[in-house]
């Protein structure tokens, strides 16, 4: 990268010459610093606010534009513009993340990654904000800030502490699906490129004739799946602290484009309220066998940010960006979403947000009556604010952009609906029992090396309980390498 500030006289914010730009100003040789050095005054003022508040969650990450090609004809299920014709392609941004880290925490860590990607479609953008997992730990947003209370620092301690993390998971049956996953050996990817993303939520796609289907998406990472052990991460992660950003970083400068197959499941609606899991339930998947996954597009990454700050720091994702055709599940964790994220961006980079190059729209222009705020740039001269007017200027469709969903009952604090097949424990069985013998060993030993750290002897437990619930052999072999941890 060889971007540069043309020559010519360094100046201030406002454009004028500065003189001296080694030496502050001061009242005589060896005297005090002078308020009129309004050089130095505005320099060590915008250096004091060059950061913005780091996200509360994903804060370490690393970002990449790139193509969306469809391959496949996916009108009759859904109407998106985007996802009309074969061959179509759409620019996009990613940002790839880990969890629990703060903003310089190292990659190489046994954590989720982030895969939040970007859709700049000529009906706006579309924000596919999902992870390297299909499944997640709880199932109502309601649990979500204290579930990563216990996976950020202790407030005493200020360190990540083993005991509030399997406490909580203990006491919270359903993430023993998505914890297996977490201590197996995908639990920790050798890079960015070498893992597959998913849209984890089910979806809402709506076809032209207004039917609508639910989705699950499914991104399947062409590089091949590489995965580092706990001890080849350790010293990693120790060595290049950074290597998951470089990586993405260099492949891509070098033409290496890292590239990613789309594939959907699709559910028929009618499906939904007698399927044998409860399709909204984020701690589950849909078996295959039950959905096949279809080929839908193929996603390449071909294009570094050219200035981390302003287009990875600054890029907001959020599910509630959607476009025409597709729109939401009633799955509690993605309602909870819709609103957590267009609020951490308010807060973390302001109610112009949306408007920074990387955010807005690419393919078509925000026409909306939003003005002003902090950092407003102006860009809708003297137009009319406000709608309806007698002026002319941007109107309401009146076409719904998803289907209607039907609901019923009385309001309150009810549980998911539970269905034929539901419970906390069984998917996380058979995803123990799908793994080779080498695979199980290895998920014991990083599962039994985290849970030996626990203080109190009825947490650990508790938390051992919930894994033999889903497999009296997985318990067991547990139970035992803890003990012998534990001594
Ligand atoms: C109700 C549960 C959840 C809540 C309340 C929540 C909230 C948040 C918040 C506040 C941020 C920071 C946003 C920002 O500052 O820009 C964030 C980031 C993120 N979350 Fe969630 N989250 C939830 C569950 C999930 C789930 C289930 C997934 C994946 C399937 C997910 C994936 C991500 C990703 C990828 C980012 C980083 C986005 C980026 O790169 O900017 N989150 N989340």
């Amino acid at each position: 990268m060889t971007d540069q500030i043309p020559a010519g006289p360094l100046t201030t914010e406002a454009g004028a010459p500065v003189a001296d730009n080694q030496h502050s100003q001061v009242a005589g040789v060896g005297g005090p610093v002078l308020i009129q050095d309004q050089h130095l005054i505005e320099k060590l003022a915008h250096f004091n606010r060059e950061r913005v508040p780091e996200r509360v969650v994903h804060a370490r990450g690393a970002g990449a534009y790139g193509t969306f090609t469809v391959t496949a004809d996916v009108t009759p299920y859904t109407r998106a513009a985007f996802l009309s014709e074969i061959g179509k392609e759409t620019e996009v941004f990613l940002r790839f993340s880990t969890v629990a880290g703060n903003l310089g925490a190292a990659d190489a860590v046994r954590d989720p990654r982030g895969f939040a990607l970007k859709f700049y479609t000529e009906e706006g953008n579309y924000d596919l904000v999902g992870n390297n997992t299909p499944i997640f730990f709880i199932k109502d947003a309601i649990k979500f800030p204290d579930f990563i209370h216990t996976q950020k620092r202790d407030p005493y301690t200020g360190s990540q502490e083993p005991d509030n993390v399997w406490d909580f998971w203990g006491l919270s049956p359903e993430s023993t699906h998505q914890v297996t996953w977490l201590f197996g050996d995908r639990g920790i990817p050798a890079s960015y490129r070498h893992m597959n993303g998913y849209g984890s939520h089910t979806f809402q796609w709506t076809n032209a004739a207004g039917e609508a289907f639910w989705v699950k998406y499914h991104f399947k990472t062409d590089q091949g799946i590489r995965n580092l052990t706990a001890e080849e991460a350790a010293v990693l992660a120790g060595q290049d602290p950074d290597s998951h950003q470089r990586d993405l970083r260099v492949s891509i400068e070098n033409g290496d484009f890292p590239s990613w197959t789309v594939q959907a499941q699709i559910m028929p609606v009618a499906d939904a309220p007698t399927y044998r899991f409860n399709p909204f339930d984020l701690t589950k998947v849909w078996p295959h066998a039950d959905y096949p996954p279809i080929e839908i597009g193929r996603l390449e990454l071909n294009r570094n940010p050219r200035n981390v700050f302003a287009e990875v720091e600054q890029s907001i994702f959020s599910p509630h960006h959607f476009v025409p055709g597709i729109g939401p599940s009633p799955d509690n964790m993605l309602q909870g979403r819709l609103f957590a994220y267009g609020d951490a961006h308010r807060y973390r980079v302001g109610i112009n947000a949306d408007q920074l190059p990387v955010n807005r729209p690419h393919a078509t222009e925000a026409r909306t009556h939003g003005r002003d705020g902090h950092a407003y740039d102006g860009r809708h001269g003297g137009a009319k604010n406000y709608e309806p007017n007698s002026f002319g200027g941007p109107a309401q469709t009146d076409q719904p952009l998803w289907a209607a969903t039907t609901v019923s009952g009385v309001t309150g604090d009810h549980p998911a609906p539970s269905h034929a097949e539901d419970d906390d424990y069984g998917q996380a069985g058979t995803l123990y029992r799908l793994m080779s013998e080498d695979e199980k060993e290895r998920l014991i030993a990083n599962l039994a090396g985290s849970i030996a750290q626990v203080s109190r002897d009825d947490i650990a437990e508790r938390a051992i309980e919930n894994f033999r619930r889903a497999d009296e052999d997985y318990g067991k072999r547990l139970h035992a390498a803890v003990q012998a941890l534990r001594g």
